[in-house]
């Protein structure tokens, strides 16, 4: 049985495949395309999926597309004539977007699978996120949590398994809200929320915080008053204006933010008290939400998905404030899981007593890279090759798996960064490995190399952590790992004797997102180095996603001063 999921046209485009009952593959399109978040239809990665898995038209028994186009239609042209008639510019883009290509999201997928339409269905948007995780858990009772912007009509919405117990709908969205605020903050709402959140811990608490006034929770419903915020409305631009006329300007995008993860003082910086003030209340409100309406004393597990489960504060807050300790967050909470959730939605519960699997992207292409190792010539390095980036040659090892892990665990020890390129890549946001920049936890100086060298990352976004689940109960104050720190999902609060063991991947209130591991070559090299931890940020530059291609990896080594890379079996040392 060969069940696809899909989705497009709205923020990430993304394929799944689950084939008899299990996903073997799930990929954004931005890691075919390189460009960040892409929406367009996913041609590059459902092209690669067919001829890697050598699946034939015939073969396919069903698509599921993990949105309603024809209800978000309905929906979208509804409030436009409501609220937003006379606005010209707001009826073409939504025409040219709906008539020229959503609505017809059913009939391109068809033609392009060359399959009969008769074996396409497509689910509700928010009922896509809440399979993508309670049906990966291994919760046979969860209340299920969709933390949205905006899905067709709602933002909000509360499973209790599979029966809808509560919804909030867009006019109300908290989460809209917060992308608003990360707008205002001069940071790209539906991508950067993550900065704010990041920004968010260098802020001071208001005497008074402004968003208390807007937002309030009452009988169990989060309302936002549409006399400073119009939610009924879908004119972003309206929306940014009435924030305006509230808090004052927008901060210019381009002014400097002089704060580091790494100074022990900052400067006080007044936009990041507001990033706190949104975070704030965001926390409040979904707290007070779940503990209204999750009511049945005989569930204790709690699945979250949406693009709000990336927050990773919350994820935290809510264990520290509800009766949930054991949460549960799928791979890609955010549009880009839509694609899985529809075609679980086909297959049904898979949940079962292994770890989730995070890795179910594109493979290493190892030809690809022998050709352009092969064909690289001492001129080609020179070219590459920088003040802070200098080598003349490139030593080639091939390794057997222990040897590699043992021989890796030792360069990060000896201070080197290493870019790991192994298996299949991570579904998700999150590096956890397989498409890695690893080094030394415990240094500062190898941090901000990381940070200005090669990734242009701003020192305000602190690093994660990989650690082996032993050193994970030494040094961080919670001891009660659900699966949300196997994934970096959730932040954790470090204890003060070891904050200087992971000094290069600590934020400024002492969190750090934490990869637990237990099994695989990635834990056996981490268990190897001297602390058993590593750094770990994802294997990309700044503002695109992961390095999808074996060959954009060596490329990125060959001009930053990443000093080893491991690709499949090989390892690629500058001398
Ligand atoms: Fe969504």
């Amino acid at each position: 049985m060969i069940i696809l999921g899909i989705c497009f046209g709205y923020h990430d485009a993304s394929v799944s495949l689950i084939k008899n009952g299990q996903v073997i593959f799930c990929s954004e399109e931005d890691r075919f395309t390189y460009l960040k978040h892409d929406s367009n239809f996913p041609l590059h990665t459902l092209t690669y999926l067919l001829e890697r898995f050598n699946i034939r038209p015939d073969q396919i028994d069903h698509v599921v597309f993990g949105e309603n186009p024809y209800q978000k239609f309905i929906s979208r042209f509804d409030t436009f004539f409501k609220h937003d008639l006379f606005n010209i510019s707001q009826f073409i883009s939504l025409s040219k977007k709906w008539l020229g290509s959503n609505l017809w999201s059913i009939k391109r997928i068809a033609e392009f699978l060359n399959i009969s339409i008769d074996k396409i269905s497509y689910i509700d948007h928010h009922l896509a996120h809440h399979y993508s995780a309670y049906y990966q858990s291994n919760f046979d009772n969860a209340y299920s949590l969709v933390l949205d912007s905006i899905g067709q009509d709602q933002s909000l919405s509360l499973y209790k398994n599979d029966v809808l117990v509560k919804s909030i709908s867009f006019e109300n969205s908290i989460c809209y809200l917060y992308s608003l605020v990360t707008n205002w903050l001069g940071f790209s709402p539906n991508s950067s929320e993550c900065t704010t959140m990041a920004l968010s811990s260098f802020g001071k608490q208001l005497k008074n915080n402004p968003f208390s006034k807007i937002v309030t929770f009452k009988d169990g419903d989060i309302l936002i008053d549409s006399s400073v915020i119009n939610l009924k409305s879908l004119n972003a631009k309206a929306h940014i204006k009435q924030l305006e006329k509230f808090l004052g300007v927008s901060r210019n995008s381009s002014q400097k933010i002089n704060l580091s993860c790494f100074n022990t003082s900052n400067e006080h910086f007044t936009y990041a008290d507001y990033a706190l003030a949104i975070q704030e209340v965001f926390e409040e409100m979904i707290i007070s939400f779940i503990n209204f309406h999750c009511q049945d004393d005989n569930i204790s597990n709690l699945c979250i998905s949406g693009g709000g489960a990336q927050n990773c504060k919350l994820i935290r807050k809510i264990r520290e404030n509800s009766k949930f300790k054991n949460i549960f967050i799928p791979q890609a909470p955010g549009d880009a899981g839509l694609a899985l959730g529809a075609a679980l939605s086909k297959s049904g519960k898979i949940g079962n007593d292994s770890a989730l699997n995070f890795y179910l992207g594109s493979y290493v292409e190892i030809d690809e890279v022998k050709d352009v190792l092969s064909s690289l010539d001492s001129k080609d390095i020179s070219n590459y090759s920088s003040e802070n980036n200098q080598y003349s040659s490139l030593e080639i090892l091939e390794l057997t798996e222990s040897e590699r892990a043992v021989f890796l665990a030792e360069q990060v020890n000896n201070d080197k960064i290493v870019a790991l390129v192994n298996g299949q890549a991570e579904f998700g946001p999150r590096a956890l490995g397989a498409r890695s920049i690893i080094c030394r936890s415990d240094s500062i100086e190898l941090a901000k190399k990381i940070s200005t060298q090669i990734k242009k990352r701003a020192p305000y976004r602190p690093y994660a952590i990989s650690l082996t689940e032993d050193k994970a109960r030494e040094i961080l104050v919670d001891k009660n790992f659900d699966s949300t720190f196997y994934g970096m999902q959730t932040d954790a609060l470090v204890k003060s004797e070891y904050h200087s063991l992971v000094c290069g991947a600590i934020h400024i209130d002492k969190t750090t997102r934490p990869q637990l591991t237990k099994k695989g070559f990635y834990h056996d090299l981490i268990s190897q180095t001297k602390n058993q931890i590593v750094l770990n940020t994802s294997l990309n530059e700044s503002g695109y996603p992961l390095c999808k291609s074996s060959k954009e990896a060596l490329l990125l080594f060959l001009k930053t001063p990443i000093d080893i890379i491991l690709l499949d079996n090989l390892i690629v040392i500058k001398k």
